[in-house]
């Protein structure tokens, strides 16, 4: 049995009081995930961004809104978790400055200025123990392989879980699941749920001693 993190749904990062910056994350690849991994009996930490999703009762459940606090949260239970399934879209921007009253519209263009936010995984894996493990998440829509595996690589992750735009706001998706020698452990299509189940029974034939 492990102990597995999985980071799940959006981030939002704010411009103002009422306007941010997220993705079209749902959060139903992690709660898949995450109930799969509860039927094979390991426990489960789900770090989310705001989403609409139920997670599974069993499941603890961290909050959090931007990807600075994921990011924090992550840095907390990592250390307490034998691996991490990496399903969020966490937003890779945030404003340079977030106005504290809500922007007034002037009748000119409005410029944003944008600087990337924290990598979770590559951050993540720079701190992980020789036998904790991560797995990471690539949606790609031109030559998939090869950015999948330059992520893998870059973010030093041990699987990578290849994937397509189809695969947001939707109960399908079809996945191939890479180790670090390109090597295809599973290719797969259906429900997230049939899906999830694939993904970690590949977990605990490599990952989980
Ligand atoms: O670079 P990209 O966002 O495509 O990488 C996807 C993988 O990296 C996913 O596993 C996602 O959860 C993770 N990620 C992250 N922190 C970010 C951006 C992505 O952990 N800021």
């Amino acid at each position: 049995m492990a102990r597995i993190l999985i980071t799940s749904g959006p981030t939002r990062q704010h411009l103002d009081p009422v306007r941010y910056l997220t993705n079209a994350s749902s959060g139903r690849m992690g709660t898949a995930l995450a109930q799969a991994a509860l039927e094979a009996d390991h426990d489960v930490v789900i770090v989310t961004g705001p989403v609409d999703v139920t997670y599974p009762q069993r499941a603890e459940v961290i909050h959090v809104v931007s990807t600075e606090q994921m990011l924090d949260a992550c840095t907390s239970v990592f250390p307490h978790c034998d691996g991490m399934i990496a399903a969020a879209a966490p937003c890779d921007y945030r404003p340079v400055e977030t106005a504290r009253d809500k922007l007034s519209k002037t009748g000119h263009p409005l410029l944003l200025r944008l600087v990337e936010t924290p990598d979770i995984v590559a951050a993540l894996a720079r701190t992980k123990r020789p036998a904790q493990w991560i797995v990471g998440f690539a949606l790609e829509t031109n030559n998939e392989h090869a950015r999948a595996m330059a992520k893998l690589a870059k973010k030093n992750c041990d699987l990578i879980a290849l994937n397509g735009p189809q695969a947001i706001d939707s109960d399908r998706n079809c996945i191939k699941l890479l180790d670090r020698t390109g090597q295809v452990l599973l290719a797969t299509e259906g429900s997230k749920t049939d899906v999830s189940h694939g993904i970690v029974r590949a977990i605990c034939q490599t990952l989980i001693k």
